[in-house]
């Protein structure tokens, strides 16, 4: 369910969306964003783990399921549960604002992409290499600020168990761009509640 009620979220939850928002009031670029809230992602994490609904732990079998936990007034900051089975992978793509993400439960494996150099200027004629490999296990964080694309996929190999993280973006995030590495090419798609 979307909401931005904090009073049906467990009090462990509402009080770090609580926390989150009074880091983005203070308007700082989005590099002090992440650093802030970073550490209250961890401290989140390093409690008892059981602050997450059913609703949001559920998985989907036919996608990774990407379950809203609170969207903030005026599309600032939006919290999403996603629950991804072994073998379930996002597209490659970016965010067009920052995040921070923490692990629940398992281990999420994130692939980068990046250019030689050039800046992406167009949908077309993008030349993506493939970077490292980030393996977060539980209790994990990570972020990201736009500088300028911070591409990457997500997910789970089928030979790992299912895992939960939690994504927290600097926006409302309900679309990005998709990239198809071998034609160069990017495409801007609406992402339903599931994918992220
Ligand atoms: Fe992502």
């Amino acid at each position: 369910m979307t909401t931005n009620d904090l009073s049906s979220l467990h009090p462990r939850l509402s009080r770090f969306v609580e926390d989150c928002l009074s880091a983005i009031d203070a308007g700082a670029a989005p590099a002090a964003q992440v650093d802030a809230i970073a550490p209250l992602m961890l401290d989140l994490l390093a409690g008892d783990r059981h602050f997450l609904s059913e609703a949001n732990r559920t998985p989907n079998p036919d996608h990774y399921a990407r379950n809203p936990i609170y969207f903030a007034d005026r599309g600032v900051m939006s919290l999403f549960a996603l629950v991804w089975l072994p073998g379930q992978w996002t597209p490659v793509h970016d965010h067009g604002t920052w995040g921070v993400v923490g692990i629940v439960d398992g281990i999420l494996e994130e692939r980068s992409f990046m250019t030689q150099g050039h800046a992406i200027i167009s949908d077309a004629g993008i030349e993506l290499h493939r970077g490292g490999v980030v393996l977060l296990t539980d209790g994990a964080v990570t972020s990201f600020v736009p500088n300028p694309d911070h591409i990457h996929e997500t997910g789970v190999p089928a030979k790992r168990k299912m895992a939960v993280s939690l994504h927290l973006y600097g926006r409302e995030l309900n679309d990005y761009h998709a990239y198809d590495i071998e034609r160069g090419t990017r495409k801007m798609i609406n992402i339903p509640q599931y994918r992220s």
